[in-house]
């Protein structure tokens, strides 16, 4: 192990489900690693959870929604640690509705924190990448990104324009050192998954070759392989991690 030995890493919605379990991958592979996340009680918890195995981990109470909470959790990391190696940015929701049954509201939500949320935390991180000439970000797609889902217009359109921003990014930071990918997972036993109805689970394990759901290890393996020394030439693609599944 050691992959990430001394990076220091985010992972935005680190409190529970795949960023919690990712924030445990990174500090076992050696790195020091924030959890940024809106919800104090889970983050809390996670973060001491995690101390009392022994990792270097520290909570920060985030809201990607809000650029200044960004900013402010930055300028508190940086002058702690004085480098940030990788930004995972992994926080996402849904307000699943059909198009025809959809609010404005529920679009909104979605959008500004699976897109806005993703920009305010790179254009926050990004500078001090440069100014190192070294740097990784993961955002995180969707299997659905890919290929569209029912009864999620919002929510694809967030996981299809990670998948821009991510090519748009390698391209303009490539030169500085900075590598820029996306990670697209298949169906992923976490809460978020907790209200898809278990025969629509039955379908979809169905459709799968691996024929299983995923873990949120498996997620975070992936983040971590592609944050890795054994990535370094991997930038722009997006990595799917699906067992297979293609809907
Ligand atoms: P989850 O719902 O278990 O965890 C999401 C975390 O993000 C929570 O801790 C939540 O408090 C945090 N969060 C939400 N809004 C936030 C905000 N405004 N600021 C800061 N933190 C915020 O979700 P899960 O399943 O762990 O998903 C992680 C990522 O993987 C998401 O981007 C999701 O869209 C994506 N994904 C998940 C799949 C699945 O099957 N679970 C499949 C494909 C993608």
């Amino acid at each position: 192990m050691g992959l990430l030995k001394d990076k220091v890493v985010i992972v935005t919605g680190g409190a529970q489900g795949i960023g919690l379990c990712a924030a445990q991958r990174f500090a076992e592979e050696g790195a020091a690693v924030a959890i940024w996340d809106f919800n104090s009680e889970k983050g809390v918890d996670a973060e001491s959870q995690l101390k009392e195995k022994g990792h270097d981990v520290r909570f920060q109470q985030v809201n990607v929604t809000d650029m200044q909470s960004v900013k402010t959790a930055v300028e508190s990391l940086f002058a702690e640690t004085g480098k940030i190696d990788v930004l995972v940015n992994n926080a996402g929701i849904t307000r699943d509705a059909s198009l025809l049954k959809m609010t404005e509201e529920q679009w909104q939500q979605v959008l500004d924190v699976n897109l806005g949320g993703v920009f305010h935390c790179t254009r926050a991180v990004a500078p001090i990448m440069v100014e190192q000439t070294s740097g990784c970000i993961i955002n995180t797609s969707s299997v659905v990104g890919l290929y569209g889902n029912f009864g999620q217009t919002n929510y694809v359109a967030t996981k299809s324009g990670v998948i821009g921003m991510t090519k748009v990014w390698a391209r303009e930071l490539g030169r500085k050192g900075i590598r820029v990918n996306a990670v697209a997972p298949g169906f992923i036993a976490t809460e978020m998954v907790d209200t898809i109805p278990g025969k629509v689970i039955e379908q979809i394990v169905g459709k799968t070759p691996l024929a299983r759901m995923g873990d949120p290890e498996d997620i975070a393996n992936a983040y971590v392989f592609l944050s890795s020394e054994l990535a370094g030439f991997i930038t722009g693609t997006v990595l799917s991690v699906d067992g297979g599944l293609v809907l």
